[in-house]
């Protein structure tokens, strides 16, 4: 039996953090052998707001390098940037003609981000679930391992899924196919240093509430000494009056590969003057190998390149396909 196609992608817009790599990257790793994956950079969300166009291209790399480093294996899976292929664009022009616009006006993310940007509002960001969908579905993709926070955008990927396959799609043949979200939950949310409330974030203003993967050793040390925490001794999981310290201990878990069993017994005596070194010290280990691999990558640039070349013409072939698939069944003329 043929394996299970799996899609996802990450912006760069910078500051990639533990909480990309604990909650999605890692977790990709983890189960790619499983699957044919197909994991894309992806440039042309990150304009949706306000950016720096002077980092954009080097952003773009450090993504892809950063995925390689934290062990995308080419054997399995496929890396791309999705500006590389125009077929993300037009099958997104496509899905907008039959998308309802209250579906994309009720989207919460597109709500929060929008009240961020005050006046300042672009279409591309009420657009950018469409372009989600038309990533995903340019694949064929079964599963799109996500955060809980995308999970919407998902279903509404297969709410246009179910209206063009009704719509275009003769019986027994549909046009295009029905993904699932795929959502793991460990480690699926790594919270903010600063407040144990609030996701770790990319645009978190404070580079305190966030450890980048590529920081070097000291800051890590300096934003673990720095972090919330509160007054008491003995750690524990799992207290809803103690976020920060179900945090701290969820990122030591994960970082020394130890379960949430052994944790609690082995922190449950500790005060902050004694976990905070451990942590401190686990973090700078488990990252290390990344940053050397990553490092190694960047000194190569045309290897880097080489590898993406392959990886645009590899997913240029599926995304070709779906895209004369989806429209044909609209009805246009051939192309000549
Ligand atoms: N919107 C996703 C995020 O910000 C990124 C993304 C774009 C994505 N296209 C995708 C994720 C397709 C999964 C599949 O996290």
């Amino acid at each position: 039996m043929a394996k299970q196609r799996v899609l996802s992608g990450i912006q760069p817009t910078g500051n990639l953090h533990l909480g990309n790599y604990l909650g999605a990257i890692r977790n990709w790793v983890a189960t790619q052998e499983q699957y044919d994956n197909y994991f894309c950079v992806v440039d042309l969300h990150a304009i949706t707001v306000p950016y720096e166009p002077g980092a954009l291209a080097a952003n773009t790399y450090e993504v892809a390098a950063l995925y390689l480093a934290c062990g995308i294996d080419l054997a399995y899976s496929t890396i791309f940037v999705q500006s590389h292929i125009p077929a993300h664009t037009e099958l997104a022009w496509l899905l907008n003609c039959i998308t309802p616009l209250n579906w994309l006006e009720r989207m919460i993310q597109f709500k929060e981000k929008a009240v961020k940007q005050g006046e300042n509002v672009s279409v591309g960001l009420l657009d950018y679930p469409v372009l989600m969908a038309a990533d995903i579905l340019l694949y064929d993709a079964d599963l799109v391992p996500v955060g809980e926070d995308q999970k919407q955008h998902v279903e509404l990927t297969r709410d246009i899924v179910l209206r063009i396959n009704d719509q275009f799609g003769k019986k027994g043949k549909p046009v295009l196919k029905l993904p699932e979200p795929l959502i793991r939950r460990e480690g699926a949310r790594v919270m903010s240093l600063t407040d144990g409330t609030k996701k770790m974030s990319k645009s978190d203003p404070s580079e305190l509430s966030r450890i980048s993967l590529l920081d070097p050793p000291e800051a890590i040390a300096k934003k673990i000494k720095r972090c919330k925490t509160d007054p008491e001794r003995g750690l524990e999981f799992d207290n809803p009056d103690r976020p920060e310290c179900h945090n701290l201990l969820t990122l030591y878990m994960l970082l020394a590969d130890k379960t949430q069993v052994a944790v609690a017994a082995e922190c449950q005596d500790m005060g902050w003057g004694q976990f905070k070194p451990l942590l401190t010290e686990t973090a700078i280990a488990a990252l290390e190998p990344l940053q050397a691999k990553y490092r190694e990558l960047r000194a190569d640039p045309d290897y880097l390149e080489s590898i993406l070349r392959e990886g645009r013409d590899k997913a240029a072939a599926s995304a070709e396909s779906v895209l004369a698939r989806v429209k044909n069944a609209l009805g246009f003329s051939k192309a000549l």
